[in-house]
């Protein structure tokens, strides 16, 4: 009994031992391959940095645009091996779609408006955009080209702080972009809409390949590049959160500050109301509008969709529009008939700059009756 006992707690020891050795051996095994892995690995990065490190020593003073970029595209770049014989210069090697998210985003921005900002300083930052503003990513093939429009009268100093923030950040997002103030002509009472309107005219008159539309007003920067500049599937409102109604949507339907439709569905909603003169209303208008044709809003996450908003007296000549809450209740008989079907202005000049394209347009006053409010 005792012998028979003593042979199964054997035998059980013996499994037990040789279950440890397999399970040592697999580790051993594993651990064999992960260090093989690494030293692979680093020997690889001891020859790549190498080879880097010999740009300095060949000296071959190489224009800045033949530098190898990191992007996807460098998954098949050519190997060593294949000669320069051909003209093919690196600048006309096909470019690859930009990425769907950006890779340089640098996410949080800290934004503020007391150092002196001017022109000339904008310009030194921004030296690859374009006269009139007008920029194009070097590097990829932009999916969308986005006209950026603001409308505008006698705010030069927030302009300035605008395109210093704006320019880097749009180029960060990889946007093919152009910049557009629609500047409204005299001092009568200023209307924001119809000036979007006339922006949308005039921006696809300056170039026929604009499929997205940015709308802008030139107080209001993003607190985040992770908000990205472009169209949707949906009707896009991008100042979500703006620190002056604590970072918080005021109301679900607002549609105010930044927003952003594609060629497609502005002329859907035909485009924006004519009839708003003076502040507020307008928004609330077009928000109406993308409903009723059966769109929806799409935004970005409250924690990326933050705005700062320069600090600023009300203007003269954009009193609060009396009318503004009667009027949107009518979004549906009016649509139809006011919009960018029935827009009527005055082009007074267009200039380019180096950092914008300024649209001077007249664009009417209100009816009569309405002058007083
Ligand atoms: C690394 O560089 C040194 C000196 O520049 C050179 O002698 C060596 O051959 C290089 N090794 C490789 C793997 O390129
Ligand atoms: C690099 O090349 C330039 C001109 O081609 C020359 O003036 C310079 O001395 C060179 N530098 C080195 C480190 O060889
Ligand atoms: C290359 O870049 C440097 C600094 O970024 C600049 O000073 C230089 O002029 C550039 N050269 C060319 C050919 O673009
Ligand atoms: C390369 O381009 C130059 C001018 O750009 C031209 O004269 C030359 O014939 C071209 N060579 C080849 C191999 O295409
Ligand atoms: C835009 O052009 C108009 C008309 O020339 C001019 O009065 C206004 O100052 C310009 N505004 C800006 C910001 O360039």
């Amino acid at each position: 009994m005792t012998r028979l006992l003593l042979g199964v707690t054997l035998e059980r020891i013996c499994k037990a031992v040789l279950l440890l050795c397999l399970l040592h051996f697999v580790i051993i095994m594993i651990l064999y391959f992960d260090v093989y892995a690494q030293h692979l690995d680093f020997f690889s990065r001891f020859n790549t940095r190498n080879a880097s490190r010999a740009h300095p020593f060949s000296n071959s003073s190489r224009p800045n645009g033949t530098v190898p970029s990191y992007g996807p595209a460098s998954a098949e770049a050519p190997s060593p091996s294949t000669k320069p014989s051909t003209n093919q210069s690196a600048t006309e090697k096909p470019l690859q779609p930009c990425q769907e998210t950006p890779p340089g985003l640098v996410g949080r921005l800290l934004i503020e408006f007391s150092s002196p900002m001017s022109m000339e300083r904008v310009q030194r930052e921004n030296p690859d955009v374009r006269q009139g503003g007008k920029y194009t990513p070097p590097d990829c093939l932009p999916r969308q080209k986005v006209a950026i429009l603001i409308p505008f009268r006698h705010r030069e100093h927030h302009l300035k702080y605008w395109l210093h923030y704006l320019h880097p950040i749009l180029r960060r997002q990889k946007v093919a972009y152009g910049i557009y103030i629609i500047n409204q002509f005299g001092e009568d009472t200023f209307n924001r809409a119809k000036l979007l309107n006339v922006g949308f005219m005039e921006a696809l008159k300056d170039d026929e390949e604009y499929d997205c539309f940015i709308f802008s007003d030139v107080d209001l920067i993003p607190m985040d590049d992770r908000n990205l500049y472009r169209c949707y599937e949906q009707p896009r409102h991008f100042a979500v959160g703006m620190d002056k109604f604590g970072f918080r949507l005021p109301y679900a339907g607002y549609f105010g500050g930044v927003s952003g439709l594609s060629k497609s569905q502005f002329l859907k909603i035909n485009g924006f109301p004519n009839e708003y003169w003076g502040w507020g209303g307008e928004d609330d208008d077009i928000f109406n509008r993308i409903s009723l044709n059966g769109m929806k809003v799409s935004r970005p996450d409250i924690r990326i969709g933050r705005y700062r908003m320069i600090k600023h007296e009300r203007d003269k000549h954009n009193e609060p529009n009396p009318q503004r809450f009667t009027k949107i209740q009518n979004t549906k008989m009016t649509m139809k008939r006011d919009g960018i079907s029935s827009l009527q202005y005055r082009l007074v000049e267009i200039s380019r700059q180096p950092m914008y394209t300024n649209i001077t347009v007249e664009i009417g006053r209100p009816p009569p009756r309405l002058a007083r409010g």
